[in-house]
């Protein structure tokens, strides 16, 4: 019969304590709602010793998490517990997660300890914590390097004091997944008491194994896996939960476990916490980055347009990803054309598919990535007009100041016409925006503003990409120019340029249904 897998998130302490700077308790709370939402069975949300911030939030979030269980962490002092055991007392429920170094070079070098102390720390704090909860988890911080015959004694020792879930790290990234699996036999074929608790794995990413030695130790019996939405966390990370909990429900074949997680709301979580943490998926993240279901090339295309399994192993919907999107770029062949135009709505005697492909790819040629609304403007608008760029920058002048105070003066052509406008706002990109949208009078909506340097110095250049929506379409712009304020300046006008060609076809289907020229 399958087993449950418990996840364990600790995206609010492993994760959190890599970021650059740490984040509120308002965003924490927002994150460990969406992880209740997702359905992690406990959710470790800090280190309260580590500073009162720290501790405000275990606080906050202990009370107000229910479907989940709240941990938090403490080294093997008294006074770790004890203040961990404060943050948490308020939570219906609760955990407390002890660790300790066991391998021989945090021994020697970072504590100056021998085992026999470890193991005498391990008993009195494992005791020591059961006053609080008889919920306890102990980690043995670097387990990975640890000497099997140790890491076998201590376990056994942990369990004994009432460790009910033993964590076994691994802490620098260091194992591949056929040592780490045999870590976990080793633990269920020596230890006699192992059953009375559960084993988990922790693993961090520095030779990007996280994931690969999680799932090994799957097989080899562990029960608990812990990790962190979008794999965030120390130096490479930790084992990311989506990669995980998906692995698991698409090998179940093979794994025989299954997770209690929300598949569909994954997509949902990864993207508030990289929002507040600031910290983008990269594009080409499995699960969660933009183009884990974008097909590029033609025969790709083609083959998914036919069978979506030909090339999709999981369906975006499962995870809360809304659809498969077929990227529109010089590979893509005609069926990608022809699904984009369906997809709008229009039929195929509409249009002539010849020229729309031939005017395609030489567009593709020029700007790369092609969007829904440039195939309608080649398909629809007249030759002269395809290409216009309706708005064009005269002139720009743009000031800011330190008390947040920033004031844009724009000239722009609107066709012949010159019109002028100033605006203010609390940064240079507020105040160009206004000014922008009150010139042209289109209601657009910032949703994403990218700035990036390409090039290098003394010749960089900066690239600023948006995407805008406008009439519940997305729209996207890009500038490049050796000033940021110039690119920012001229990728808007790119976007209302596109947005302008795209509505001269609807005046043109407009003008067309009520038979005028
Ligand atoms: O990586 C690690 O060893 C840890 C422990 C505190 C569990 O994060
Ligand atoms: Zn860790």
């Amino acid at each position: 019969m399958n087993q449950k897998i418990i996840i364990f998130d600790t995206t609010l302490r492993d994760g959190e304590q890599a970021l650059q700077t740490s984040l509120g308790v308002k965003e924490k709370l927002q994150i460990a709602f969406a992880l209740e939402r997702l359905g992690v069975d406990v959710m470790e949300v800090g280190f309260p010793v580590s500073s009162p911030g720290d501790f405000k939030s275990v606080h906050t979030i202990a009370q107000k998490i229910k479907n989940s269980l709240v941990c938090a962490l403490a080294r093997c002092t008294e006074k770790d517990i004890d203040i961990a055991a404060a943050a948490l007392h308020l939570a219906d429920n609760f955990r407390i997660h002890i660790f300790l170094p066991t391998s021989e070079i945090h021994l020697q070098s970072k504590l100056k300890k021998n085992f026999d102390q470890i193991i005498e720390m391990t008993t009195h704090a494992i005791r020591y914590a059961r006053k609080y909860t008889d919920n306890i988890e102990f980690s043995c911080e670097d387990a990975g390097r640890t000497n099997i015959d140790n890491l076998c004694r201590i376990v056994e020792i942990a369990i004994k004091s009432g460790a009910n879930t033993i964590n076994i790290p691994d802490t620098v990234g260091y194992t591949t997944p056929y040592q780490f699996g045999k870590i976990i036999t080793s633990l269920c074929n020596r230890v006699p008491i192992i059953d009375k608790a559960v084993i988990s794995v922790h693993c961090h990413d520095d030779l990007g194994m996280a994931v690969g030695n999680s799932i090994t130790a799957i097989q080899s019996g562990a029960r608990q896996i812990e990790g962190t939405i979008n794999g965030i966390g120390e130096r490479a990370g930790n084992a990311a939960l989506e990669e995980i909990v998906m692995a698991i429900k698409i090998k179940n074949d093979i794994l025989n476990v299954y997770t209690d997680i929300k598949h569909k709301e994954i997509y949902r979580t990864s993207q508030i916490v990289s929002k507040l943490c600031n910290l983008p998926i990269p594009t080409n993240k499995a699960i969660v980055g933009e183009n884990a279901f974008s097909h590029s090339s033609g025969i790709h295309q083609d083959g998914v347009l036919k069978n979506r399994k030909n090339y999709e192993i999981l369906k975006p919907e499962n995870v809360g990803v809304k659809e498969v999107k077929l990227n529109l770029t010089s590979r893509s062949g005609r069926a990608a054309v022809k699904y984009h135009m369906k997809e709008m709505g229009y039929q195929n005697n509409d249009y002539d598919m010849d020229k729309l492909y031939k005017d395609f790819l030489e567009l593709a040629d020029k700007k790369g990535q092609v969007f829904d609304y440039d195939l309608e403007s080649l398909a629809f608008i007249t030759t002269q007009k395809k290409y216009v760029e309706f708005f064009k920058l005269k002139n720009f002048y743009v000031t800011s100041n330190s008390a947040g105070i920033a004031t844009a003066s724009i000239q722009l052509y609107c066709g012949k016409k010159i019109c002028t406008y100033s605006a203010n706002g609390n940064g240079p990109i507020a105040a160009i925006y206004s000014a922008l949208i009150y010139i042209t009078k289109v209601p657009i909506n910032l949703e994403k503003y990218q700035i990036r340097a390409k090039g290098h110095n003394p010749n960089t250049l900066g690239q600023v990409d948006i995407i805008v929506s406008y009439k519940d379409r997305n729209f996207h712009g890009t500038a490049l120019s050796a000033d940021v304020i110039e690119s920012s300046v001229t990728a808007i006008i790119n976007v209302l340029n596109n947005i302008w060609r795209s509505e001269q076809v609807i005046i043109k289907k407009f003008l067309k249904k009520y038979n005028h020229k």
